[in-house]
């Protein structure tokens, strides 16, 4: 009983020493456990005499509930304590100004494919697409293309390793026409319908890219004529320039999959100065052996069709005088036409 005084003063100070929970807790057994300090003295009231026990009791139990305050006040202080440290770790600087993400934009050449479907679609188009991994016989043969074609050969033309399911050659397209065959083998005629997609050849200057967007137009009926293709496209080139002044030149050109075939040139310049024309686009009257090839009889059906590059496209449209401009991810450049 003598160092009851003692106990709680050094239980105290053990109490307000330990820094986490777990110390704390091991403290508390070393005074209030079963063989705890102060639990022994407990124990120890029976070898008093009956009258000395019920104050010597009284004294313990004040203590213990000393020791259990102080022991609930600085487990509290440690709560508080990890709440703190974990919220300055965690504090936010709500005065520093927001992260802001970019806001990205639509690459040029897809704005123009858009724009092309969009134009073409307003005028009763369907947008058609097809696989860039094409075979020899849709991209070339179907098309007319002679087996010595020069288009047909290695420098050209990406080939690919594997060969398709009926053991033809795959490559990756040199053009969009080969989804007029594949079109018009799966559609009933009047057909009306541009296909929009990736082509690539072994090609590469100012203006050539490996890889290159192109458009393909298809429209099948029983009675149309080179005027009708003519009317449409510089139709679509009025929308697709925003401005009405635009004069379109039919050149006499070869195609093996049209003829008559021909480049359609764009005007450009002031009326009076010398007239600048800019290629945009092949074009032809389908060969009655391609429309053999849709399945369709050429003695009934006339077909039209043309291939646009994309890139020339919006190389117009903008005025870039370089194609690489469009690959080289340079955010200075994209950022304009956003
Ligand atoms: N496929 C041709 C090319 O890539 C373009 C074209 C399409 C010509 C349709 C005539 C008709 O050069």
């Amino acid at each position: 009983m003598d160092n009851l005084e003692q106990i709680v003063t050094s239980a105290l100070a053990d109490f307000a020493a330990c820094g986490d929970p777990p110390s704390l807790e091991n403290a508390k057994a070393k005074y209030l456990g079963k063989s705890g300090a102060l639990t022994d003295l407990l124990k120890g009231l029976g070898k008093l005499g009956a009258a000395d026990r019920p104050a010597a009791g009284a004294l313990i139990n004040q203590a213990k509930e000393r020791l259990e305050a102080a022991l609930n006040a600085r487990r509290e202080q440690l709560a508080q304590a990890r709440l703190d440290a974990q919220l300055a770790a965690e504090a936010l600087d709500v005065t520093l100004p927001g992260r802001g993400r970019g806001l990205g934009g639509l690459h040029p050449v897809m704005r123009t494919w858009e724009r092309v479907e969009q134009i073409f679609r307003s005028i009763g188009f369907e947008v058609a697409d097809g696989p860039e991994i094409e075979t020899d016989w849709y991209n070339f043969t179907a098309l007319n293309n002679p087996e010595n074609h020069p288009a047909r050969s290695m420098q050209d033309t990406f080939y690919i390793d594997d060969r398709d399911a009926a053991g033809l050659p795959l490559l990756l397209r040199t053009h969009t026409s080969p989804m007029q065959v594949r079109y018009a083998r799966m559609h009933q005629p009047p057909i009306k319908v541009i296909a929009p997609g990736r082509t690539y050849r072994v090609d590469s200057d100012a203006t050539h890219s490996p890889m290159f967007h192109q458009v393909e137009g298809l429209w099948i009926a029983e009675n149309i004529s080179f005027a009708d293709l003519k009317g449409v496209y510089a139709d679509f080139l009025k929308k697709f320039f925003e401005r009405d002044d635009i004069v379109v030149r039919f050149r006499p050109s070869f195609f093996p999959f049209t003829e008559p075939s021909a480049e359609i040139d764009m005007a450009f310049g002031d009326a009076g100065e010398k007239t600048t024309w800019l290629e945009i686009s092949g074009s032809g009257q389908v060969h009655p052996t391609v429309i053999r090839n849709y399945g369709l009889d050429p003695e009934r059906y006339i077909g039209f069709a043309f291939g646009s590059g994309l890139e020339r496209l919006a190389m117009l449209r903008y005025g870039i005088d370089d194609l690489r401009l469009f690959f080289e991810g340079d955010l200075r450049f994209l950022k304009q036409f956003n």
